[in-house]
């Protein structure tokens, strides 16, 4: 066997010691290198760099073929065959969605194969390195230097890879497949009523790390205690053994020398007599340090409680009314994929002006910046996992991918305080798997986070065959916390003047949401309110749900859908929506609509 093939026969072995890391909690305030920038890229859409003609992965053959795109082979003389060349090819800006960077990709699904090079020197003997990607959309194999780091499932959720022992000092290439081919079996499934942007969509960083470092921490007020802080901190150590480390919190006087288990890990339980509560008014956020005898972590922590009583929502032991609006992670400054902090500033500045409280991030994990956002400026937040309409609930990997997706984003969000509630789903189907399906992810996020509420958005029914009273008839409303549900009555349920005619009846002792209404419009298009389609037509909606919500006294709030328009495939009335959604109250123009102010008004008189 010729050298070259031993060395790839190594870099075969190699591949398979690899699996994805613990996420590093924090990353948004550690001191990474940026990877951004212009990454070389292939359109692959029959993989051809990734399975043989006999349809065998590359990556797990014994001496992978010169022809595997994850090796970035070059040709060893004039005579050599190779028919791919990462250098010479064009490039993709990341992050960034790869429909909205060239025509040609507008409607592509499936592989396209990223390439990115760079050099790299520890700054300190024994230190590690990571290498963190905040979203792919949808699976991405990830490859350093030919060898296989592993893989990952799900589009909106970060994950990280460690590559200390890989890493060279000059000349490292990481190259990632990202497949964005909706499954069946998939989270979310093959249908949606969003644009499915394809690529490494999100931020992509080296996380240089001492060789004992403070991976992950939890550190949260004690949801049955409002004068505690708890929680816990993990280090990651190459050698076993206990660690010390200290927790500090200036502005509340704590400094705790704490010393962890044999695994790196200590539990947090510190008794606080005074605390300025994180709130809507004063969302206060204290600096947390997190000091090792090699590193420092420090965050912004804001301590609040958040819990149901009877119908109501309670923070900080006091009622609260959420004032909401549901949001897609698009750009409102450029097309496409937001993921920028600029592009989150602008979303939740509009909802701060349309008089909100709170936002629905729909319908998947967004990008950091909007739970580090609200955090500051004081907005509670709904998230979502992926878990759409009608998916694969046999399907026991169909749930582990659904798991793991509502793992990660709760490892990365869950010292956000503005973060309220964690969305199992979006419209799903009342039968019994998924019924046997939610309960577990219910259970499992409880177990995860019980600082936190859960919820999903569920769907209305007439109540005993009348169509004039409506209720949820959910085996699902018996789980959560907080019962929210969709209605579109007066867009695909009659029109808005029905709200007029229609009672609700809610018989669960729960606070109750509406998690979206609403109306398409076509910004500028004017008529009478009976025109669909109109700004009257949405205005009007808005109007009539208005005056029917608020003669429910259960309903503690809602988020109408949907702040900006958004692309969707589904959406191609010519000179209407032309691939977009229209139900924003605002234009993918940044130009408001009249229910906007409809919405802005009922907010400001809602005490
Ligand atoms: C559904 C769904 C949204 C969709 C909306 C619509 O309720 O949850 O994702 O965009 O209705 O039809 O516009």
């Amino acid at each position: 066997m010729s050298k070259h093939f031993l060395l790839l026969a190594l870099i075969a072995w190699a591949t398979s010691s690899y699996s994805q890391d613990h996420l590093l909690q924090n990353v948004y305030n550690r001191t990474t290198i940026s990877l951004n920038g212009d990454w070389k890229y292939i359109v692959d859409p029959y993989e051809n760099g990734y399975y043989n003609y006999r349809y065998e992965p590359f990556d797990q053959q014994p001496t992978p073929w010169a022809s595997a795109f994850f090796l970035d082979s070059k040709p060893k003389d004039a005579s050599d065959l190779l028919e791919y060349d990462f250098d010479k090819m064009d490039n993709l800006k990341v992050p960034g969605d790869w429909n909205t960077q060239k025509e040609s990709l507008y409607y592509y699904e499936g592989t396209v194969w990223y390439k990115q090079s760079f050099d790299f020197d520890f700054s300190a003997k024994g230190n590690r390195l990571f290498v963190y990607f905040e979203a792919a959309n949808y699976q991405a194999e990830v490859y350093l230097n030919g060898t296989k780091l592993g893989t990952h499932i799900g589009g909106f959720t970060p994950f990280n890879f460690e590559v200390t022992d890989i890493v060279k000092a000059q000349d490292n290439f990481l190259i990632v497949k990202v497949d964005n081919k909706r499954l069946k079996d998939g989270v979310p499934t093959l249908n949606t009523d969003w644009w499915n942007y394809g690529g490494i969509t999100r931020d992509v960083k080296l996380v240089e790390t001492a060789a004992a470092f403070v991976e992950d921490y939890f550190i949260q007020l004690d949801p049955q205690d409002t004068k505690k802080i708890k929680g816990y901190v993990q280090i990651n150590s190459k050698d076993a053994g206990a660690q010390k480390l200290q927790l500090k919190l200036p502005d509340l006087e704590i400094n705790q020398q704490l010393t962890t288990d044999q695994d790196g890990y200590v539990a947090i339980n510190i008794p606080v007599e005074e605390i300025r509560y994180w709130s809507l008014e004063d969302p206060f956020l204290y600096n947390v340090a997190i000091e090792t005898a090699q590193e420092t972590v420090k965050d912004q922590i804001g301590f609040r409680s958040i819990r149901t009583e009877g119908t109501q929502i309670m923070l900080n032991n006091k009622p609260v009314y959420l004032k909401g609006i549901s949001i897609h992670e698009e750009s409102p400054l450029r097309d496409g994929r937001g993921y920028a902090k600029e592009d989150a500033t602008q979303l939740l500045e509009w909802a701060k002006e349309l008089g909100c409280n709170y936002v629905r991030l729909a319908h998947y994990p967004h990008n950091e910046h909007m739970v580090r956002l609200a955090d500051q400026m004081g907005i509670l937040v709904w998230e979502e996992n992926p878990v759409y309409w009608t998916i694969s609930w046999d399907n026991e990997s169909t749930y582990q991918n659904a798991e793991t997706q509502l793992s990660e984003l709760i490892a990365r969000d869950k010292n956000r305080a503005s973060v309220i509630i964690w969305s199992m789903a979006n419209e799903t189907p009342n039968v019994p798997a998924r019924n046997v399906f939610l309960n577990k992810l219910a259970a499992y996020t409880r177990a995860k986070d019980n600082t936190r509420l859960i919820s999903a958005a569920l769907e209305q029914k007439n109540y005993r065959g009348d169509p004039t009273i409506r209720t949820i008839d959910d085996p699902f409303a018996e789980v959560v916390d907080i019962l929210s549900f969709n209605q579109y009555i007066g867009w695909y349920d009659g029109l808005p003047e029905k709200c007029k005619t229609i009672t609700w009846k809610i018989e669960e002792d729960k606070p109750v949401l509406i998690s979206e209404f609403g109306a398409g419009a076509k910004k500028g298009l004017h008529g009478t309110k009976d025109e669909r389609w109109t700004e009257e037509f949405q205005e009007n909606l808005y109007v009539e749900t208005l005056q029917m919500i608020d003669r429910v006294d259960k309903i503690q709030g809602f988020s109408p859908w949907i702040l900006v328009d958004f692309r969707s495939p589904r959406r191609v009335l010519p000179a209407i929506q032309d691939g977009w959604n229209r139900k924003g109250l605002i234009s993918e123009e940044g130009e408001k609509k009249k229910a906007f102010f409809v919405l802005q008004a009922f907010y400001r008189n809602k005490n």
